[in-house]
């Protein structure tokens, strides 16, 4: 949410600064900005809108320059205007922030009464006439800057550069993620390493309260009371071409067939193929005594627990507590001492995800997260870090993430029905197989792309569209369904099959189609049934199944998707790439902006 980038060295910045917030922008598009030093005075290009307006503005208005800092916004406080756009400044100082200052009414208050004038309605433009303040004091850049800093409440990632002073960059972070990149006779600021990737593999990450200050040739981390810190300088193994589009219309397009790759890499992980056995590292608790589990996230992810609660509950006979993360951090629910915290996330930087595990650990539950960004502020916090080895994922409705999401759900209810007892050797390895099968079953998904756009053709046309499942089926409908929604504006609900009667049943008829998932599991004949009450009432069917259950479909649907029959353990997570392809059809039939729609952005780093 957000994205920051900025450089100090020998070079042209803002080319290189765009460059960045062109690998950023999918955490945020309402508009963006880059302030370079140019002759020691700052100057700056803002445009409202997506980067593509400021790549105009830099070419009639071009900004030279070697010191310079970047944004792509995310509205929080204030419209998405040019006004509001970041940099944000003084003549003496530029910042560009992600994230929310919570104090700034009154910081603002108290700096007006001081005589600073404000420009915009932003939070963040707090942060530039707070410095500023300290400046005008005569305090030097540094001095300032951690002055303004020990004001600050909330969440940041804070860049910033001053006037007269060429080839300084004061970067610093608290709750929100910010990494250091080296590079030869210049430095760089980057809010994640993807922002990074093409200009250097050397990295830092800093931590929460840190404070870095960067010239071309050095480095200085320390905190926000002045006190120096080492920060260790890592290689990332992000190449730059794992940030392009491959020659796929849209990055989703691209992820959504990386599916196979990311959850083969993602089992690589975990399983010994040769034992057909699931190995984790080694556990900070123990998995045999957890009394019961408690799982939170937000979006996607959560429904990607949601299957795993199916899991861990039949499976492993664990108890499973789940909630949106939203919700957990405010409920106070009563917590079992030496419970098991199960944190689901890609960013791993999710605002209320983060503010739930912390809720979590104060009440000494174990915290395990699964995680797509290892070096996440979720990360840092949790006991343990099973990874998703999904990569980069760019396009803002997230889909291999939640496969991969998926896979290590199911590799960590093994291992805890192991550890529990309720697995045994036979049972683990008929699992691990329906496990190890997935890779190559979910590439034949992509050979039915022609009939998941017969149905797209049928979606596109609805305004309102209900999504049925039963058991893990039923969280694969919500995650089809918010992805209809996200990407393609129609508006689409997803229900339990068997809670249709109880009243969605009533919106049924011609107009609004129904997509459900229904393989051949167990549940399959109820899921069925629910399907036939909903035909003999005129509504339109557009099933997705498998070659067994297909037989028995085919004689009610209108559109038939059929993929391999599939363990039912493996089975939600096949079925989720067809739900997600649908998605991205009709959205692509539409015409919207596939990859970054409106209002949205990767990464909700506000509560
Ligand atoms: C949906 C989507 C969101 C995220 C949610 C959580 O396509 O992308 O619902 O799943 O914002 O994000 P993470 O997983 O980063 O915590």
């Amino acid at each position: 949410m957000c994205g920051i980038c900025g450089v100090v060295g020998l070079r042209h910045a803002s080319p290189i600064v765009f460059d960045g917030l062109r690998r950023l922008e999918y955490r945020g598009y309402d508009s963006a900005g880059i302030a370079t030093l140019v002759d020691g005075k700052i100057d700056r290009r803002r445009a409202a809108g997506k980067l593509d307006n400021l790549g105009a503005l830099l070419e009639t208005s071009p900004l030279p320059g070697t010191t310079g800092i970047g944004h792509t916004r995310w509205a929080t406080h204030g419209a998405p205007t040019t006004c509001n756009a970041h940099p944000h400044g003084t003549e003496r100082v530029a910042i560009v922030h992600n994230g929310i200052i919570e104090n700034f009414e009154a910081l603002r208050r108290e700096l007006e009464a001081a005589g600073q004038v404000f420009q915009t309605e932003t939070d963040s433009e707090t942060i530039a006439q707070l410095v500023d303040y300290h400046l005008a004091q005569g305090l030097a850049p540094k001095d300032a800057a951690l002055k303004a800093l020990q004001r600050l409440e909330g969440a940041y990632a804070i860049a910033m550069i001053f006037a007269e002073h060429e080839g300084l960059m004061i970067g610093a972070c608290h709750s929100a993620p910010l990494a250091v990149g080296y590079g030869d006779n210049e430095m760089f600021l980057g809010s994640d390493s993807l922002a990074l990737a093409p200009l250097t593999r050397r990295i830092s990450y800093m931590e929460d309260g840190d404070c870095v200050v960067l010239t071309p040739v050095g480095v200085e981390f320390m905190t926000f009371d002045g006190t120096p810190v080492r920060r260790a300088e890592q290689t990332t193994a992000l190449a730059a071409g794992a940030i392009g589009k491959d020659g796929y219309r849209h990055y989703m397009e691209k992820e959504l067939h990386e599916h196979p790759l990311v959850i083969g890499q993602t089992l690589q992980r975990m399983i010994d193929p040769a034992n057909r056995k699931v190995v984790l590292p080694d556990m900070p608790f123990d998995l045999a005594t957890v009394p019961r589990a408690v799982i939170t996230a937000c979006g996607s992810a959560f429904y990607a627990g949601m299957v795993g609660r199916y899991w861990l509950e039949s499976i492993a006979r664990l108890p499973v507590d789940i909630d949106v993360a939203s919700e957990l951090r405010y409920r106070d629910p009563p917590l079992a001492h030496g419970s098991l915290g199960l944190l689901i996330s890609q960013s791993g930087e999710t605002a209320d995800t983060l503010a739930a595990l912390r809720t979590l650990r104060q009440n000494a539950v174990h915290i395990l997260s699964v995680l797509n960004v290892e070096h996440s502020t979720m990360a840092r916090e949790s006991a343990l870090v099973l990874g998703t080895v999904a990569g980069p994922e760019i396009s803002v409705a997230s889909t291999k993430a939640f496969t991969a999401q998926l896979t290590v759900l199911a590799c960590l209810t093994i291992a805890i029905a192991r550890a529990r007892g309720t697995l045994d050797p036979l049972g683990e390895e008929e699992l691990v197989a329906a496990l190890l099968d997935l890779p190559s079953r979910a590439a034949d998904v992509f050979a039915q792309g022609d009939a998941i756009r017969r149905m797209a053709r049928v979606v596109a046309e609805a305004r309102d569209v209900l999504y049925l499942g039963r058991g893990s089926m039923f969280p694969v409908a919500l995650e089809g369904a918010l992805k209809l929604k996200e990407i393609s504006y129609i508006h689409a609900e997803a229900y339990a099959a068997g809670e249709m009667k109880h009243g969605p049943i009533s919106l049924i008829d011609r107009t609004v189609p129904i997509v459900a998932s229904a393989p051949f599991t167990p549940l399959f004949d109820k899921t069925l049934s629910n399907l036939q009450e909903a035909k003999a009432r005129g509504g339109r069917l557009l099933v997705f199944t498998d070659t067994k259950g297909a037989e028995r479909v085919s004689a009610i649907a209108e559109e038939m998707v059929v993929l391999p029959h599939v363990h039912d353990f493996a089975a939600p997570i096949l079925q989720t790439i067809p739900v997600q392809m649908l998605a991205y059809e009709v959205a692509v039939m539409k015409g919207t902006d596939v990859d970054q729609p409106r209002n949205l952005a990767k990464s909700v780093t506000v509560e």
